[in-house]
């Protein structure tokens, strides 16, 4: 079975309390729930982790490489604006991944237009909540089945 980590970034294990007019008022373990369901049903074996430090988020990326992790959902947060550090990390590690956000950080202020990640990720998904995740995670599936045939068909 493949396996996909699912990385959120600072903040977000506050949600259903914060700003919930953005994020919606799921909480953190309500939408990690609804992604361990989602995976299951797409045969995925998926964890997930949520940290408020860069220092930490990039320990679990490179953890994430020495387990040979197939595929990554990350949500950065509000490190998708500034962090040239996790952009590094996610390329060095050479692992297929998607940018998620809750929130569609095009229709906001300004400094959110720009994603330190968008240009490296396989894709990106914004602006349909909790179902961000889950399309993700349908997307990793249909990607991670389509590598195994070519090298099956090779
Ligand atoms: C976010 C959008 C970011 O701009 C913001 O800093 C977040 C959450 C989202 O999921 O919509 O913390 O990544």
């Amino acid at each position: 079975m493949s396996e996909v980590l699912v990385l959120h970034g600072p903040n977000l294990h506050y949600l259903g309390k914060r700003e919930t007019n953005l994020y919606g008022s799921l909480t953190l373990d309500e939408i990690n729930q609804r992604i361990l369901d989602k995976a299951k049903s797409l045969r995925l074996d998926a964890y997930i982790d949520q940290s408020n430090s860069e220092a930490e988020l990039m320990t679990l990326i490179y953890e994430a490489k020495a387990r040979d992790v197939n595929f990554i959902i990350f949500n950065p947060a509000a490190y998708t604006h500034t962090s040239i550090a996790l952009r590094d990390a996610l390329i060095a590690v050479e692992i297929p991944f998607i940018e998620v956000h809750l929130s569609n950080i095009y229709a906001r202020e300004s400094f959110r237009h720009h994603s330190y990640f968008s240009d490296i990720a396989l894709g990106s998904i914004a602006g349909l909540g909790p179902n961000s995740y889950l399309l993700a995670l349908e997307a990793a599936a249909t990607y991670l089945k389509d590598r195994i045939n070519e090298k099956n068909s090779n």
